[in-house]
């Protein structure tokens, strides 16, 4: 597929006024995405593990109109949240002639998070995806109104996770689950730069139900939003090298994950989540995201796993919050060690327990 195949046919059709809603996860990244180039187009591979309680729920009201801007307003638990508008409308212009109706219409956008709105979990994944998706059903929609060459699952799977990277890039692996590779490889027939595709591979069922259990570290603003982070990529000395390893360890996880061998999974995922702080430390300027608590809860860890043989690790995405990963057979074993150990190092004792998800739902 190529971009060409998600340009917009012409509608002949308009709908009549009407709404459209889905629920989004989010995801968390195995092998990261850091660094981006061109209209977001990932500098190497990454993989995810899609969510399932952390998600965010869209519902996008439509009212054909025949002024020529766009119209919309957005709403996120029913507050009118102005603040998001100039994404929304970024993100409108990159996906303008991809999705040709956005000017036909006057749109409401009321949107909930299943996380507290403060939590530090970015909701650009869940939230760019969900409306990406909501988009589709009124392009779907359309498309039946006109006649016009069906659409297959498959497509508008491809299309919604093409359009929800235009508006953040780590949004188009939350479309399906429970494993979505973004970025070509040669090793991973039909991967693709421009969206996300299901892991092709077996996997072990070591890996059903996988527990993420989010320890909520520090919940006030990034000092250094993804965008400006992976810009900071561009000029990086290392960066050349940084891609090149996420490749192989995007390699090296495929035997892991049919083996089910959990020790070789942990090396790599943890060294994927350090390294990408490592990259952030090095940046000019530099920058740090992690918070003493972090590095307290990664060591605390460390010396579970050491002392009972568990296979809990550990990763992070931008910001300071841990996600500590762990196989279903352990999770009573490891959510008591959570509650006793690391519950104190996170902010207001807050944690979200989350598990391995199939994707977004149509609502
Ligand atoms: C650290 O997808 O938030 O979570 O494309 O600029 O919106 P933009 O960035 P974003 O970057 C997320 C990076 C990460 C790693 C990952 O999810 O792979």
């Amino acid at each position: 597929m190529s971009k060409k195949d998600f340009l917009s046919k012409l509608y002949l059709n308009t709908l009549e006024k009407g709404q459209v809603s889905w629920q989004s996860p989010s995801n968390i990244a195995l092998v990261k995405y850091w660094g981006k180039y061109g209209e977001q187009l990932p500098k190497n591979t990454s993989i995810s593990f899609t969510l399932s309680n952390c998600h965010t729920k869209t519902t996008l009201f439509y009212e054909p109109k025949t002024t020529e801007d766009y119209e919309f307003e957005v709403y996120l638990d029913g507050k009118r949240e102005e603040g998001f508008e100039p994404k929304i409308l970024k993100f409108f212009d990159r996906i303008e002639k991809f999705i040709r109706f956005l000017k036909d219409y006057r749109f409401r956008l009321e949107t909930t998070n299943s996380f507290p709105h403060s939590s530090g979990i970015a909701s650009s994944a869940s939230g760019m995806s969900a409306l990406a998706l909501c988009l589709m059903e009124m392009e779907l929609r359309l498309r039946s109104a006109t006649f016009e060459n069906e659409l297959t699952k498959e497509f508008f799977n491809q299309k919604a996770s093409f359009l929800a990277r235009l508006g953040s890039g780590s949004a188009c692996r939350s479309i399906e689950g429970p494993l979505i590779v973004w970025g070509e490889l040669p090793e991973i027939p039909n991967s693709s730069n421009l969206y996300g595709t299901k892991y092709p591979f077996e996997v072990h069922p070591n890996f059903e139900n996988y527990q993420d259990t989010i320890l909520l570290v520090d919940k006030g603003e990034k000092q250094v939003s993804s965008t400006v982070g992976h810009n900071l990529m561009h000029e990086h000395p290392f960066a050349e090298e940084r891609f090149a390893q996420a490749n192989a360890n995007m390699k090296k996880l495929i035997p892991v994950l049919k083996e089910g061998n959990l020790d070789a999974f942990i090396k790599i995922v943890e060294s994927e989540a350090l390294s990408l702080h490592a990259m952030m430390m090095t940046s000019m300027p530099y920058f740090i995201l992690m918070k003493p608590n972090t590095l307290e809860i990664i060591n605390r860890i460390w010396s579970f796993r050491k002392e009972t043989g568990s296979k809990v690790c550990f990763t992070l995405d931008a910001g300071a919050n841990v996600h500590v990963l762990y196989p279903e057979s352990e999770k009573a074993q490891v959510y008591d060690f959570i509650k006793k150990e690391l519950v104190a190092y996170c902010q207001n004792s807050q944690y979200i327990c989350d598990q391995i998800g199939k994707g977004a739902k149509k609502l």
